[in-house]
Parts: C-alpha cells; structure tokens; sequence
C-alpha cells in the first residue's frame, strides 16, 4: 500500500479510496511521536497565496521533525507574483527547488493545475472554498481516535457550509464509511453548495439540513466552522449571517453537553472559550494532529514511510 503513494498529489478527498485513507490513518499512529532523520536531503515548497497559520506552521513542522528542510513563502506580494509571475511559472521553477510542493490559493482548482504543471508531488493546503484535504484526514484521525470507529458516526456540520472548504472535504470523506449520518446546520444563505450536495448523493450519503440547532438530535461530533468573511462577495451580507451561531454552555444544553466538539480553527466568536476545558472539546488536539497526519503524509509521497 505505501508502495502507491510514493510521488502522488493529494489534491481533492475524491481522489482517494476508504482503504488508502484508512491506510493513512493506521500509520498516523506510528508518527506521532517519531522524530528522526529521514526526511533528511529532502526539501518542502511552501506557497501559501492565502493567510494561513495551521496548515503552513504544521506542514513546516513535520518536515522539520523528519529531518528535512522547507522552502517557501507567505506573503505573494513579496514574490515575483507582484512582477506578474504567473502561477505555471512559479511552480515550474519551485518544482526545481524542493522534493515537494504545499500550495494555498483562493483559486479553486489551482491546486489540480500546479499539479498538472508540476513534476514532484504537489499538496492542496486549500484551494478557494473547494477542498481542504489533509485537514480531511487530520479531522478524520481526530474522529477515529476519539470514538474508536468512522462507521456509524452521526457528524453534525454547523456554521459556514457554503464557502467553508474543510466541510466540502469531510462530507465526502464521512461518505466512504458505512452508515454514517450528516446533519448541516447553517442559515439558508450559508447553506451547503448544491454541487456538494449533489455529490453526496451521487455517493449514497445520507443526510439533512436545518437552519437551526433547536433541530439538531444527539451526534457524536459537532464540528463547527467559521464565517469566512474573506469569500463574501457582499460584506453587507457577511455583516447579517457573522454571529448566526455562538456555542457555550447554555446552546449546547444537555443534549449535546458531552459531545465531541471540533472545529478547524481559526475560530472567532463561535465557540465560547468556557468551552475549551471541556474534555471532548477536541480543537486544539485536532490541530496538533495536523503535524502527526503531515508527517505521516510527507514519508509516504517521499518514499520514506
Ligand atoms: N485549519 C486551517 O486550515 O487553518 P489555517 O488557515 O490556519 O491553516
């Protein structure tokens, strides 16, 4: 199985069958903890077109970890980009600098077209509001880890559905194990694009949407995301829909008051900090497993695993 992700992209969850995930997810464990030299003499490209502190910081780390070394930028404006570089060309010459390539963009679809351009394996880090796939797998791990099993999980998504890119990614991934259940919780203007949805069906996902979580029976996961300001066309709008949803103890009441809590993070005002003590309030654990579902990915695309 290791065999088959030497030299791959990981570009969209699509691309990637139930068992290569769980493959990926079985050998996280066995990087949690590792620090060596393997990834020594190897190099990661880091361009991040969009601001990003978890999936940049964390991929920087891993690499680190294994002994091997990162390249990149943050800040386009401090490129050739600002000189009209376009994206073919600064990926054709990166490809020549690293081993590796993590890409972020407010593109959709950049990420699939470094890919075609590049000749080393190219990560999406993030791609406009289309997919997010190696939060995927560190959402999945943090899952997994908590309840013990993915099949039969009832994940409730609440918040920004529509632009959110990390609830694009996770939906389609919940698809691939057996009957799990998703329960969309947003105002109808942040609802879950039609195409997501379309492709959940395609999938056999059984699913509902609410606008409220009065609605919302027991789950074992709440994963709540945030508002993303940035994607609004109309700031006006972002303006009306910005505190739809606001977690404490009082929303979460008795119903949900030990279910697993995660979000992405950043966060802004969604989830109350007298939350974060909680015990199955996970967020900060899922955002550490971000440098343990890295490392574990970077050994596999680099043959080291
Ligand atoms: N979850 C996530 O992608 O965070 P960053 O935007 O900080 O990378």
């Amino acid at each position: 199985v290791k065999e088959a992700f030497r030299g791959r992209d990981v570009i969209s969850i699509r691309d990637f069958t139930r068992a290569e995930i769980d493959a990926i997810l079985e050998l996280a464990d066995s990087f949690a903890d590792r620090r060596d030299s393997s990834l020594a003499s190897h190099v990661l490209g880091t361009l991040f077109f969009e601001p990003s502190t978890r999936t940049r910081l964390s991929f920087e780390s891993a690499v680190s970890m294994l002994g091997g070394r990162y390249i990149g930028f943050h800040e386009p404006g401090a490129t050739s980009v600002s000189k009209g570089e376009s994206l073919r060309d600064t990926i054709r010459v990166v490809e020549g600098y690293c081993d590796v390539i993590v890409i972020r963009h407010p593109l959709e679809g950049a990420a699939r077209f470094a890919a075609e351009v590049s000749s080393k394996p190219v990560i999406n880090g993030g791609d406009g509001a289309n997919q997010h796939p190696t939060q995927t797998l560190l959402d999945l791990y943090t899952m997994r880890r908590a309840k013990g099993e993915l099949d039969g999980l009832r994940v409730a998504m609440v918040g920004d559905l529509r632009y959110g890119r990390t609830v694009h990614s996770l939906a389609e991934a919940l698809t691939l194990y057996e009957d799990c259940t998703l329960d969309f919780v947003a105002p109808a203007p942040l609802s879950m694009p039609p195409h997501v949805l379309a492709a959940l069906e395609a999938r056999g996902a059984q699913f509902r949407e609410m606008v409220t979580l009065d609605e919302l029976d027991e789950v074992d996961v709440l994963y709540v995301t945030r508002i993303q300001r940035e994607r609004f066309p109309d700031p006006v709008e972002y303006e009306r829909v910005k505190s739809v949803f606001r977690l404490d103890r009082a929303t979460l009441g008795e119903r949900h008051a030990d279910v697993v809590l995660m979000h992405p993070l950043p966060r802004v005002n969604e989830i109350a900090v007298e939350l974060d003590d909680r015990p199955t309030s996970l967020y900060f654990q899922q955002a550490h497993n971000g440098v343990t579902i890295r490392k574990t990915l970077l050994a596999l695309l680099l043959g080291v695993a």
